[in-house]
């Protein structure tokens, strides 16, 4: 047998013999690579006698051939084999495991039907943070230094003297001190007071917060623009009713009820928000942390508002108790999706 037959049947016993891809890629580096010993006849051929040539060279084709056949079809067998043994342990009688569908939470829902309706009257979206300075959330909102909001019976105070916000009437002076007017933003976010956890109470709420500042503006554009609002959201046909009350912030102020035969409750008026009329020591106050007189109450005016969504999300979906919002059950949450 010529020494190249022979090398020819010991790589294809070796091929025969890997047991894996890589096993395989070994033997055919070991014959066939640039240094292999099958490949090293091709050098040796030059060296060779005119009559010897040919005969070699048929040899070192069929060598060549045969090896890269045999670990062609080896390489399939092993692939085949190798999937083979994944499959074998998926049962593909059982039924598929479902992918359920997620939906939005009852207030991620009613937010953004408020968010969308607002912008449609050219509100921007604003936010802060939740954590707050005193400041921003009582000072400068003109609330008095012995206001009972203030109060540790009704704010959450971290050691540091922050606190969590009790509205979100903080983003009207963040809005403010970061641009100057006209400024037309709403503020969709979380709330916190220490009340007492019952149906109607949550020690974090949400709210909506608005601001217009502009020139000329006016209560008329306050009730417009809430009106519009309430109608969007519950139906033409529900009743607004501006309440005078007090804020600190605000002057005049007012609390606002809706009424609608549409909703569950009926003929009842149920107070959904605060409002009022930018009382200018905000403004003055704004100015002052700005250093500038960007928004001087002479020349400027504003509304400004803060709509309780969980109670609008309660009334709108006739939802008993406002501790569901937060109990994570499927049999509630369910209902919305
Ligand atoms: N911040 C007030 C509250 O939480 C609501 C309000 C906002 C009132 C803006 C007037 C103007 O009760």
């Amino acid at each position: 047998m010529h020494p190249l037959e022979e090398l020819r049947d010991a790589a294809l016993q070796e091929i025969g013999a890997a047991k894996d891809e890589h096993a395989l890629d070994a033997v055919r580096i070991r014959y066939l690579g640039r240094s292999g010993s099958i490949s090293g006849w091709s050098e040796q051929m030059k060296s060779l006698g005119k009559d010897e040539r040919p005969i070699v060279g048929k040899l070192l084709n069929e060598a060549r051939t045969a090896v890269m056949a045999a670990i062609e079809e080896s390489a399939t067998r092993l692939r085949d084999a190798h999937e083979a043994a994944a499959l074998a342990n998926i049962d593909i009688s059982l039924p598929g495991s479902a992918r359920e569908l997620g939906s939005l939470h009852p207030l991620t829902q009613i937010l953004d039907r408020a968010i969308q309706i607002f912008r449609r009257m050219g509100f921007a979206l604003a936010d802060g943070p939740d954590i707050e300075t005193e400041w921003h959330c009582f000072d400068a909102l003109n609330t008095a230094p012995d206001h009972p909001a203030r109060n540790e019976q009704d704010t959450f105070y971290l050691p540091d003297g922050r606190l969590l916000r009790t509205h979100t009437s903080t983003v009207q002076i963040r809005a403010m001190q970061a641009a100057p007017p006209p400024i037309r933003v709403i503020a969709p976010g979380a709330a916190y007071r220490r009340d007492e956890v019952d149906a109607t109470h949550s020690a974090q709420f949400h709210q909506v917060e608005g601001l217009y500042v502009d020139q000329d503006v006016s209560v008329a554009d306050l009730k417009g623009t809430l009106e519009f609002f309430f109608h969007e959201l519950f139906g033409a046909q529900t009743a607004v009713r501006f309440r005078p009350h007090y804020f600190p912030f605000t002057e005049p102020s007012f609390e606002i009820d809706v009424k609608s035969k549409a909703l569950k409750g009926g003929e009842q008026w149920i107070e959904v928000a605060g409002s009022g009329m930018v009382h200018p020591a905000v403004f003055e106050e704004v100015d002052s942390a700005r250093g500038d007189t960007a928004y001087d109450p002479e020349k400027w005016t504003g509304f400004a508002f803060g709509l309780g969504m969980d109670r609008l999300a309660m009334i709108l979906f006739d939802i008993p108790d406002i501790r569901f919002f937060v109990q994570n059950d499927l049999r509630f949450l369910r209902q919305f999706a």
